[in-house]
């Protein structure tokens, strides 16, 4: 039996969400996990985690990010530099990733007091986090507000290089999927029903149905 929601449900009246629609916890749709690095005014560098966002491609490869806060770091040092960095995570260095955002003074230096290494980017001006097997490197192109007078930008940026270790594109040796590939952020999913709510989760991802095995019907 199929359930509608067009208002929350009873079950969750009241409950603090900390901004995030009831809808949000209710679907749970999972989202990559990146961290997003740029260089603060001093030349310092800024690391947030971003997971509202995704890929596309029409004359060239780009990436929007539906939610940026604009009252934060990340926004800020975009709008100045106008590039940023995404860095995928993997199991091995999501926590370090993480602890990025627990540093997060104008003063400090984020990769670093993290616990990661920062090297500079080939193409645009941002840094990128070296243990990260995947770094996009983008450059600004348009932004707008997802609401209007709201807190969340959705941005769009070009990537214009692509820096890959070579194990990650080797499925023989650590791969892009399974265990040991990219992460996607499960957001607290709620049942609806119960309100019953489960613990956030960082996960990988299973192929599961080849191409081969749908055209052969
Ligand atoms: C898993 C995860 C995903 C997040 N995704 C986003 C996001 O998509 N958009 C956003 O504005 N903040 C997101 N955040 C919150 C920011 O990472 C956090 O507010 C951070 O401290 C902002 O850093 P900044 O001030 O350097 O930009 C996320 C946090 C976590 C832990």
């Amino acid at each position: 039996m199929k359930l509608e929601f067009s208002a929350a449900p009873a079950s969750l009246e009241g409950r603090n969400m900390y901004g995030f629609d009831w809808k949000e916890h209710v679907c749970a749709i999972p989202a990559p996990l990146v961290t997003v690095t740029t260089y603060k005014p001093d030349g310092k560098t800024n690391a947030t985690m971003q997971s509202w966002l995704c890929f596309t491609n029409e004359d060239g490869f780009y990436c929007i990010f539906g939610s940026v806060n604009r009252h934060k770091h990340m926004y800020q040092t975009l709008k100045q530099r106008r590039a940023l960095v995404i860095n995928f995570p993997s199991a091995d260095n999501y926590k370090a990733c993480y602890r990025t955002i627990r540093h997060n003074r104008m003063e400090d230096d984020e990769i670093i007091a993290a616990g990661l290494t920062a090297e500079p980017a080939g193409m645009v001006d941002a840094p990128r986090i070296r243990e990260c097997a995947l770094n996009l490197e983008c450059e600004f192109v348009w932004e707008k507000e997802l609401v209007p007078g709201g807190n969340s930008m959705v941005v769009c940026v070009k990537v214009v290089n692509v820096v890959m270790d070579e194990r990650w594109f080797d499925e023989h040796q650590q791969g892009r999927y399974g265990e040991t590939g990219y992460l996607y952020n499960i957001h607290s999913p709620i049942n609806p029903v119960t309100g019953e709510e489960s613990e956030i989760y960082a996960a990988t991802l299973r192929r599961l149905i080849p191409q081969s095995e749908i055209d052969e019907g």
